[in-house]
């Protein structure tokens, strides 16, 4: 039986090429433009995991986006590990500021990944990474040295919160049940440094509307005499942070939860480089609220960011214009124990109240979820662990990552059971942004420490 090192490397190109064939399709889930887009790549996302192995493979219609389900039950008194992933991908605008474009991957090298990287939109964010779970699942099954039951669930919406699936996972708790859901969707420190990451971070997504007079005026014959709309609501916004970076709206910090002194020294130890961060991005310094590290206003401590703002005019030149209204898109990322209900709750009120009579003000709630933290002694994270030592020869270091995966809260309470959040991803691999590309070494890497925590799994679990 030849052992996973070699099955990847008799095997890569195909690996990447099957990949390279995932990432054409522009599954976009946010753009209705590309529904169809998207329902065709769950069939193929369908086909892998019949090619790979699945005993059982069905698409499972949402009242959005299907959800793929495969299994492999080799026995039932066998632990099962559950794989989640995502087979939606973010918008890819600004589409010009892309050097090659987002849905025809190409392989580039570099500085970071002197071995390749493909770019293309979801190249690593998510299926890329998802991707990996199924070619490990392929090794296993080809060298029969799958050590356990295993099932998948890939969705289509995560890239819009994970909606619909909230209502299948609670539909399907029997169908679904597990010893440990795995997910690579995440990232790590860097290629020399692997981490697991033991926190998600929640999140409450709002917009708002200004409304002041009832139509776009003169900014002369007007202008002094009402309300601005946009004026007013950068105002608002502006409010909304103290000069020590504090969130002002009242309650906000009731229950986010204080780290102690020890967990932020131990959180200090983890490699970081100020300078190459500041410099990764161009920045002279960071910013931030004031009493914390860069790592620490980046996952333990909750945020406000306005993500979009608009509204008057910003075609060519100049026009002479009060418009009638204002809007923004407004996210806070939540740490463990802020209720994002409650949030949106707390934010909703303080921002209507933030509001001069000259105008009204609309707050439209949109997704929203709970963040997340896993323990590092459980069999999961040990396995984990366990596996990225023999690939990488380092242990992984736990971190707390600033993203969300909204869903990974509600599979602790519906399905009782622990999420290992494997990434491969690193933060310059730019998810979400223009040129996303995963790394061949991280691709690759993937394949061949995923089969691992299988192993480890179960051989702690006995
Ligand atoms: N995979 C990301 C989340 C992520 C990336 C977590 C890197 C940790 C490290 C996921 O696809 C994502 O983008 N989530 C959204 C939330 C969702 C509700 C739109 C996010 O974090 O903005
Ligand atoms: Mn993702
Ligand atoms: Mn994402």
């Amino acid at each position: 039986m030849e052992n996973i090192k070699s099955y990847v490397q008799q095997h890569k190109d195909r690996f990447i090429n099957e990949l390279i064939e995932l990432l054409k399709i522009p599954s976009v889930s946010a753009d209705t433009a590309y529904c169809q887009d998207v329902i065709d790549t769950a069939e193929a996302v369908k086909v892998s995991l019949e090619k790979a192995g699945c005993d059982h493979v069905e698409i499972c219609e949402t009242a959005g986006y299907p959800i793929v389900y495969g299994e492999k039950i080799i026995d039932p008194n066998l632990p099962t590990v559950l794989v989640y992933g995502h087979y939606d991908v973010q918008p890819a605008d600004p589409i010009e500021l892309w050097t090659s474009p987002p849905f025809e991957p190409v392989i580039k090298k570099t500085d970071i990944h002197p071995e390749g990287a493909i770019f293309a939109r979801g190249a690593c964010d998510d299926k890329g990474q998802m991707y990996m779970h199924v070619k490990a699942f392929e090794y296993m099954i080809q060298s029969n040295t799958l050590p356990c039951n295993v099932k998948f669930m890939i969705e289509g919406e995560e890239e819009v919160g994970s909606v619909n699936l909230k209502t299948f996972v609670e539909n399907n708790v029997e169908k679904l049940k597990n010893d440990v859901i795995l997910i690579s969707d995440t990232g790590m420190i860097s290629n020399q440094q692997p981490s697991i990451t033991t926190g998600l971070r929640g999140l409450s997504y709002v917009e708002v509307e200004v409304t002041g007079p009832n139509r776009d005026l003169h900014s002369g014959l007007y202008g002094g005499a009402v309300a601005n709309p946009i004026n007013i609501l950068a105002k608002m916004i502006a409010s909304l942070h103290d000069e020590n970076n504090h969130i002002t709206i009242p309650g906000f910090y009731d229950n986010v939860e204080e780290l102690s002194l020890e967990e932020r020294a131990e959180m200090a130890k983890a490699p970081f480089n100020l300078d190459n961060y500041k410099k990764a991005l161009d920045l002279k310094d960071v910013y931030g609220e004031s009493g914390y590290v860069t790592n620490e206003r980046n996952s333990i401590r909750p945020t406000l960011d306005v993500n979009g703002i608009w509204g008057g005019y910003t075609g060519e030149g100049a026009k002479t214009v009060i418009a009638s209204q204002a809007f923004a898109k407004i996210s806070m990322r939540l740490v463990p124990n802020q209720e994002w209900e409650n949030i949106t709750e707390l934010f909703t009120k303080h921002f209507m109240s933030l509001a001069p009579a000259g105008v009204t003000v609309k707050v439209k709630p949109h997704h929203g979820g709970q963040g997340y933290v896993t323990p590092i002694d459980s069999i999961g994270y040990k396995a984990a662990n366990m596996a990225y030592t023999e690939t990488f020869g380092v242990p992984a270091i736990p971190v707390r990552s600033g993203g969300s995966i909204p869903i990974v809260a509600l599979f602790e309470k519906e399905l009782k059971s622990k999420t290992i959040l494997m990434g491969f991803g690193l933060d310059s691999d730019a998810i979400h942004s223009p040129n996303e590309h995963f790394g061949i070494f991280n691709y690759l890497k993937g394949i061949e420490t995923i089969p691992l925590f299988y192993k480890y799994f179960v051989e702690l679990s006995k």
